[in-house]
């Protein structure tokens, strides 16, 4: 008979599949006009590079799956957010349910440098964990296979902005180059999961936490991993 078949497929109440995790994760990859984030998912998700600039309107979708560790599956809905969406009123119903998020600016102009402390906030204000706390995030450098211009030729100097900033770290990255990527990509997933056992551990939150992460995970499973990121 199939019934202890179909335990074994989507449940944890099978002994055999006890030790088998399932995360899905929301992240959102935010930052100015033509930074790079669109190629970044585009590298990370496809292995694809193109030069060719074709602007995100509104938001996009990509869905990378990790076998993190031999028992622990991680899902990650990537929300690639077009630059011009701060302006907009939508990115207060885009943040929402997000557990982490890259901030992208482009190492070649400072402007884009210099408008990441305004999507640093307007995340901040939007988006908190369940706890009240503030999502991890962390801050890209891209296109740092081009010439670097302001602090970011300083690591110093960024180690301070960072920590200033509440950023959970910063990586140079380069989507034409494939460099960093996978990295900068590993630390944001370690960062959440630190935060996922925090409010595990915190037995008065696990009710809702399960409820938060079905719903995601059934609206994922319907709409995020097929619509995909259009490429
Ligand atoms: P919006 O959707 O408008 O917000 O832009 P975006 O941030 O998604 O930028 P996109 O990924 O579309 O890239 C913009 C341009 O920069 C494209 O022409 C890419 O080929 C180029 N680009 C992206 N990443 C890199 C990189 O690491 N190095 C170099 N040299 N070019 C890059
Ligand atoms: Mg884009």
């Amino acid at each position: 008979m199939s019934p202890k078949q179909k335990q074994h497929a989507g449940s944890s109440h099978a002994s055999a599949s006890a030790e088998r995790r399932e995360h899905l994760y929301k992240i959102l990859v935010i930052g100015e006009l033509g930074t790079g984030k669109t190629s970044i998912i585009k590298r990370y998700v496809h292995q694809f590079f193109s030069q060719h600039y074709r602007a995100t309107i509104g938001v996009d979708f990509a869905l990378k799956v990790l076998n993190w560790d031999s028992n622990t599956i991680i899902r990650l809905q990537l929300w690639d957010i077009a630059g011009q969406e701060r302006f907009g009123n939508m990115t207060r119903v885009y943040y929402k349910e997000a557990v982490g998020a890259f901030i992208v600016f482009d190492v070649s102009r400072v402007a884009t440098f210099d408008a990441v402390v305004k999507w640093k906030n307007d995340l901040d204000a939007k988006v908190q964990l369940p706890d009240g706390s503030a999502i991890p995030c962390i801050l890209l450098a891209n296109k740092c296979d081009q010439q670097k211009e302001g602090i970011v030729n300083s690591p110093a100097k960024m180690d301070e902005y960072c920590r200033e900033k509440g950023f959970a770290g910063w990586f140079e990255t380069s989507a034409k180059e494939n460099i960093n990527i996978e990295e900068a990509a590993r630390s944001l997933v370690n960062k959440i999961l630190l935060n996922d056992k925090l409010l595990q551990n915190n037995d008065t939150r696990d009710g809702d936490k399960f409820v938060i992460d079905h719903k995601i995970a059934n609206g994922d499973s319907r709409d995020g991993a097929n619509k995909a990121c259009g490429c």
